[in-house]
Formats: structure tokens, C-alpha cells, sequence
């Protein structure tokens, strides 16, 4: 099928160049230039594991090209997928700016018969929304069809090829049919809904997985109080099938540009309809608290953090990318500065992005994990690479001042702690 995707972000380059890679012919348009000359010169905006290569394979063969300009993709497709974002507003809403504006020139660029495709998370109604916007601005005939997308930055191209299930909110019997043939060949898991439903399972998926992290952080909490270990609770409780073993990890809280935004996004659209979705509000107030938790267990070990040297290893939000869009490092970082604290920081990749969202005098930037713990007072670790998980303690513990150890996300065995004189917090465990 010839397929034109508008935005590329991690969703619209992950999805378009998966789809080529299925063998469509995929033009992906931004109107961001630079990034589509990057594109274009084979380079990549973003890191994501096994993209590059997919980008080059699907180039050279002729299936997969970047474009600034709109129209002449739209005209040559039989679907058009609307992938741009939709950030959060200082009131929590969703902005449907870039949604409206890729609507209106899908519109103005329609010459025939065409399935319009959101794959952006957007709230409940934005759908028809888009129906509207374009059917006032041409006589042509068109569908719109709410696919939306569950890919996880780090396993974007895993996720879009062998996804868990396609959902697919269409009114029309046949778009739905001519969607559910395009991703027949990713999964047999099709479900096919009304628009506003599809619309709502994104945010519901969202703020269900975002409500049990939540959840296994206050029983980490409570873990603490009583010395009970978290992670024996969540595998005991994981073994229900009903409730399942995946996102019960104790940590420091969810970051990312999702959940943060959905969970907000949610809030906000019950509110709307004068619903007071109280269970997320707590997830979101929970979640806020939990990372600060890092600075108590620090204030707990080294009293006062004026003059402190701490080092913080880790700064996107999870491990295998470079986002630190609402990465717990992001809050912790400022707060230990202002408790007094010098920050020595280190991420495998993440660097860059997080010095343009915040940089100090009192952070010193290393060049790798053992030198941002070398003549430390403390150690945190905010982000669980697999580097920091295979250090050996022993060497880092030679390297600091004095060895206190924070584990923000369990990563550390008590074996490998016995082996070291780390004062050793981690969350939820008795350790
Ligand atoms: C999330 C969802 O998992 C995807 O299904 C969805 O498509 C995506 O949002 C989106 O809406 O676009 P992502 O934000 O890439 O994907 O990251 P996750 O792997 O879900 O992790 C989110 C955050 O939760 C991370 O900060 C991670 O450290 C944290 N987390 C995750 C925990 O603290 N504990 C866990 O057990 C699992």
C-alpha cells in the first residue's frame, strides 16, 4: 500500500519505517527541515535501538522516503497517518494544535477517496473532531480511523512488529477492514471498536500501567516501615495470572513522555465531564513524592547535603534511550543542588538532551560511571543501564570519599553489597 505518515517522532519514524519495512511504499513529512535532512542523510533524531539500520535497508530499497512538503505525499496515498504530538498544556489538557494543523492540510491537499489515520494519543472525541476540520474544508471522501500505538521507547521497533494487540475505532466497516489488512501481517490480535472507545484504551492502558507502578511504590513504602522486601511481594503477587508480573518494579517513579502527559491527559477529560477520577490523581501525587524519596535516604545517611559531593548515575527516564522528557533526574538533580549538594553526573547517552533542559555550576559532567562516583559522598543510581548493573562495586567503592549507595531501582543484590562496605539503601527492600 502507499502509505504517508505526518510527524516523525518516536511513534510516526517508528511506525513508518516498520510499515516499509513490511514492504509499503511510506513517505514520512514533517515540516522540522533539519530533521528531515538529517533523515534524508541517513541520520537518526532519536536513539532507538535497530532504527538506523532499518532506515538505511528500507531507503536503499526504495520504500521508505522523508519529505517536507505535504501534498504531493498525501495525493500519491491510499492512507495518511497523523502521528505529530500532542504535548501537555500548563493545565493538563492534551494540545491538539499540531493535530488541527495537520488536519487542515491534509484537507486542502485531498484529490480523492482516502483512510485518515490517528495514531497521535488524543483525547476522547478528537477523532470526529477531525472529521469535522477536514470535511469542512473538501468535497472529497474520506474515513477517519483511531489506531492508537503502544510502542515503548528502547523496544520501539520490537514493539511495532510483534505488538501485544492492534486496536482499530472506525465507523466505517470497510476502512476498518483495509487498516486491519494493513497490520494483519504483525498480529492476529485485532479489535475492532467505535472511535471514542479506541480514543479512551490508550489513556485507560496508560493509566492502568502508570496506577500499578504507583502501587508497588507504596508497598515498597510500606515495605520499608515493616521489613518486608518488595520485590519477593511483587513476584509473589505477579504469579497471579490475574494481575500479572510486568510493571510491578519499585523504583523512583515513572517518567517518559507518556505517562506523565496521559495520566494528566485522563484528569483533565474526566474532568470535562464533571468526573473526579480520583484514583489517577493519587497515582500522579504518588508518583510525584516517590522520587524525592532518593533525597530523604540521603538526608537519612548524610544529615546535611550542603557541601556534599553526591554522583548520580543515570539520567534518561529508563534505561536504552536518550529522553529525559519528565525523567526523575530532571527534579532530583535541582533538588540536591539546592539542599547545597556539588552533582557529579553520568548517563551513556543522555547527557546532551538533559544539559538543554538543565544545566548549573554545581553539576560536573563525567566522562564515565567511575568517575562520576570518584570522591563522592554518595552515589545514586536514577536510571538502571546495564553498565551501572554490571559495575563491579568493589572498584567504585575505592574510588569515593565515603561509600553510600543509593539504588533507585533495586538493581544491586545483596551479595554484591556483602561483598562491599556500602551503606546501601535501595525501595521496599530490608537491606
Ligand atoms: C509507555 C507505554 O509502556 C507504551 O505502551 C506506550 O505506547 C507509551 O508509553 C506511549 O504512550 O507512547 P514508555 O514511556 O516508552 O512507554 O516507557 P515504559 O517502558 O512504559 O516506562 C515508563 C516509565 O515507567 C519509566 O520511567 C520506567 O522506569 C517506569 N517503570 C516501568 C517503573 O518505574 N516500574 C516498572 O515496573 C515499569
Amino acid at each position: 500500500m502507499n502509505l504517508t505518515v505526518i510527524g516523525t517522532g518516536y511513534v510516526g519514524l517508528v511506525s513508518g519505517v516498520c510499515f516499509s519495512d513490511l514492504g509499503n511504499n511510506v513517505v514520512c513529512v514533517d515540516k522540522d527541515s533539519p530533521k528531515i535532512e538529517m533523515l534524508l542523510r541517513g541520520e537518526v533524531p532519536i536513539y532507538e535501538p535497530g532504527l538506523k539500520e532499518l532506515i538505511a535497508k528500507n531507503t536503499a530499497e526504495g520504500r521508505l522516503s522523508f519529505s517536507t512538503d505535504i501534498s504531493a505525499p498525501v495525493q500519491d496515498a491510499e492512507i495518511v497517518f497523523i502521528a505529530v504530538g500532542t504535548p501537555q498544556l500548563p493545565n493538563g489538557e492534551a494540545n491538539l494544535q499540531y493535530i488541527d494543523q495537520a488536519a487542515r492540510e491534509i484537507a486542502v491537499a485531498l484529490n480523492g477517496y482516502k483512510i485518515i489515520v490517528t495514531k497521535s494519543t488524543v483525547p476522547v472525541g478528537t477523532n470526529e473532531r477531525i472529521k469535522q476540520i477536514i470535511g469542512e474544508l473538501t468535497t472529497h471522501p474520506f474515513d477517519v480511523v483511531s489506531v492508537p500505538e503502544f510502542l515503548r521507547e528502547g523496544s520501539a521497533i520490537k514493539d511495532t512488529l510483534h505488538p501485544d494487540r492492534v486496536i482499530i475505532g472506525a465507523e466505517s466497516k470497510e476502512a476498518a477492514e483495509t487498516i486491519a489488512v494493513l497490520h494483519r501481517p504483525l498480529t492476529s490480535k485485532i479489535i475492532v471498536t467505535d472511535i471514542r472507545s479506541a480514543e479512551m484504551i490508550k489513556y485507560a492502558s496508560n493509566a492502568f500501567l502508570a496506577t500499578k507502578i504507583s502501587f508497588i511504590n507504596e508497598i515498597a513504602n510500606i515495605c520499608e516501615k515493616v521489613g518486608a522486601d518488595v520485590t519477593l511481594v511483587a513476584k509473589g503477587m505477579g504469579e497471579d495470572r490475574r494481575i500479572g508480573a510486568s510493571f510491578l518494579n519499585a523504583g523512583i517513579g515513572y517518567g517518559g513522555s507518556c505517562f506523565p502527559k496521559d495520566t494528566h491527559a485522563l484528569i483533565q477529560i474526566a474532568g470535562n465531564v464533571e468526573y473526579d477520577f480520583k484514583l489517577l490523581r493519587s497515582v500522579v501525587e504518588v508518583n510525584q513524592m516517590q522520587r524525592f524519596n532518593v533525597i530523604s535516604k540521603l538526608q537519612e545517611s548524610l544529615e546535611d547535603l550542603a557541601g556534599k559531593t553526591v554522583g548520580i548515575w543515570g539520567l534518561a527516564f529508563k534505561p536504552n534511550t536518550d529522553d529525559v522528557r519528565e525523567a526523575p533526574a530532571l527534579e532530583i538533580v535541582p533538588a540536591l543542588i539546592t539542599h547545597g549538594a556539588k552533582v557529579k553526573v553520568y548517563d551513556p547517552i543522555a547527557m546532551d538532551k538533559f544539559r538543554k533542559e538543565y544545566n548549573h555550576e554545581s553539576i560536573l559532567w563525567s566522562s564515565n560511571a567511575v568517575a562520576a562516583a570518584a570522591e563522592c559522598d554518595a552515589l545514586c543510581l536514577l536510571t538502571e543501564w546495564d553498565e551501572f548493573v554490571k559495575t563491579d562495586l568493589q572498584q567504585i567503592e575505592k574510588v569515593m570519599d565515603r561509600p553510600i549507595l543509593v539504588d533507585g531501582r533495586n538493581v544491586f543484590s545483596q551479595e554484591q553489597i556483602e561483598k562491599t562496605d556500602f551503606t546501601y539503601y535501595s525501595v521496599g527492600r530490608p537491606m
